[in-house]
């Protein structure tokens, strides 16, 4: 393709509205220009008409199988795109529209099957950008786009990063600043019985409930980002939201994967940390996702922070999984497609005992000499009043059995410790009691070490009662992690 001028025309508010007319006029002839919407930036051209999509899918190196969606200014302009509008078609816009949500309904004859790649159904979205409908109402017709981003790369959130990728190619690029929400749309089939979320965004599968109670979570995009990368291997490998560098996804709890991090990173290797993870933080301090706690600002700047990344030459990015509810849910379904085999499942095992002096450091360093690679091991109390070290009749039955330990400082149990945990074990039924009734929403991961009965407090007993509680850990140990050790 012969390179053309790109020019970026930039909007600062809406008595600026009118330098968007000469981007009306390519659109009107044909040519394709990139939008900023609420979500992402999209590669947008006539969808009335088959040879603008036809640009589309060859600018953007898109595979012609997969569908672009169908962008309105005015929720009555549906209605000349499909068909058949379905009741939950007109609750949910009257719920989410303008904004991050695509519906998939019948499509009319006016949309050509280029658009929609040789399916019957449109994806239609009403997006929450007053350039982009400005640019919709002034230009006469719909405008189909997909994300502006290379196929198989990262989603632009920002016009500089469209430019990264399309300078050359397309003529405008619209630039009404950062996407606010910055994952693409909710993507739902309404033309299924129950309803099917294809692809989770900003507006999450609960939030969609309230409207359509039996709609459905399902992850079965037809994935646009889809390269094969290498076809020789058994089962084809993808690439989905890729910078060119590996992206190393860490699942398993907030501080586990701080301490993963630690110990893993190497000169000239990114961060994407949440503002929590302080001990991470001077690593690379621009690529902060806000806080664990509220994901927004995660969604808002995970795409740009990857491609902020990428672009600085850094040769591995790493960030932290985040739970798969709610928002939690889209923000991983990106960062597993973006992480491809490079996720890991760390594991944190939390011991618990009373005073955090006797039982739970036994049992604490007896799984640790296993070294079972990913795991995460630590021991707590329940009632830890002021730190002291570990039992010296316990030091003593490690030493006699050979178990390495370190110098140890009991600790009090925290809601932390348990929500970042994959187990948590206790020493008695009572103990396990306790823990549940004060963190119930966790109850599913706290056990006993033995199953069905208590291990002892060999507290102040003889250095026997030790090493009969010593066996009793470990063999309870050895049982629960039979297949590993
Ligand atoms: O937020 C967004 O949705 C952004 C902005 C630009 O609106 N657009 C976007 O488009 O993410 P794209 O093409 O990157 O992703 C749309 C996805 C594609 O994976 C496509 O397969 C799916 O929606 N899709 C579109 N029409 C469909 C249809 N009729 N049936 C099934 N899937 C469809
Ligand atoms: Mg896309």
């Amino acid at each position: 393709m012969i390179d053309i001028f790109t020019e970026i025309i930039r909007i600062n508010g809406e008595d600026e509205l009118y330098k968007l007319d000469k981007a009306c006029e390519a659109i009107k002839e044909g040519q394709v220009v990139a939008i900023p919407t609420e979500t992402v930036y999209g590669l947008g051209a006539n969808a009335f008409s088959s040879d603008s999509a036809k640009k589309i899918y060859e600018v953007k190196g898109r595979p012609s199988d997969n569908p672009l969606i169908v962008h309105i200014a005015e929720k009555q302009d549906a209605k000349e795109i499909a068909s058949y509008l379905p009741e939950s078609f007109y609750k949910l816009a009257d719920a989410f529209w303008p904004g991050p949500l695509t519906m998939i309904v019948k499509k009319s004859e006016k949309i050509p099957y280029t658009v929609t790649a040789g399916l019957d159904t449109v994806g239609i979205r009403m997006p929450d950008n007053e350039c982009t409908r400005y640019l919709i109402r002034k230009s006469g017709c719909p405008v189909a786009a997909p994300s502006a981003n290379i196929s198989g790369t990262v989603s632009a959130t920002d016009a500089k990063y469209v430019y990264d990728d399309f300078n050359g190619k397309i003529p405008y690029i619209i630039d009404s600043g950062s996407s606010k929400i910055g994952l693409e749309s909710t993507v739902i089939n309404l033309t299924l019985t129950p309803p099917v979320i294809l692809r989770p965004g900003r507006i999450t599968l609960e939030e969609i409930r309230e409207y359509i109670p039996d709609a459905v979570y399902h992850d079965s995009l037809i994935e646009e980002e889809e390269e094969v990368i290498n076809p020789a291997s058994p089962g084809m490998k993808y690439k989905h939201y890729s910078p060119s560098c590996p992206v190393v996804l860490i699942k398993g709890g907030l501080s586990t994967a701080e301490r993963y991090i630690l110990d893993k990173i190497e000169d000239n290797e990114a961060v994407l940390y949440f503002s929590e993870q302080k001990k991470i933080a001077h690593i690379t301090p621009d690529f902060c996702l806000g806080s664990y706690g509220s994901l927004s600002k995660c969604a808002e700047l995970v795409f740009s922070h990857l491609r902020a990344a990428d672009k600085a030459g850094y040769k591995k990015i790493y960030i932290t999984g985040v739970p798969e509810k709610g928002l939690g849910l889209s923000i991983m379904n990106r960062l597993k497609k973006s992480a491809g085999e490079n996720a890991v499942q760390l594991r944190d095992i939390v011991f618990v005992c009373t005073g955090n002096t006797c039982r739970s450091p036994m049992a604490e360093f007896i799984l640790k000499s296993y070294n079972i690679p990913d795991m995460y091991v630590k021991s707590r109390g329940l009632d830890v009043c002021c730190s002291s070290g570990m039992a010296f009749n316990s030091q003593k039955a490690l030493k006699d059995n050979d178990i390495p330990f370190s110098d140890f400082h009991s600790s009090q149990l925290t809601y932390g410790d348990v929500a970042d945990a994959d187990k948590v074990y206790t020493m008695t039924d009572s103990q396990r009691r306790i823990i549940i009734s004060a963190f119930p929403e966790f109850k599913d991961k706290i056990l006993t070490l033995k199953e069905n009965s208590d291990i002892a407090d060999p507290y102040m007993h003889s250095m026997d009662f030790y090493q009969v509680t010593f066996d009793e850990i470990r063999a309870a140990i050895e049982k629960r992690f039979k297949d590993e050790l």
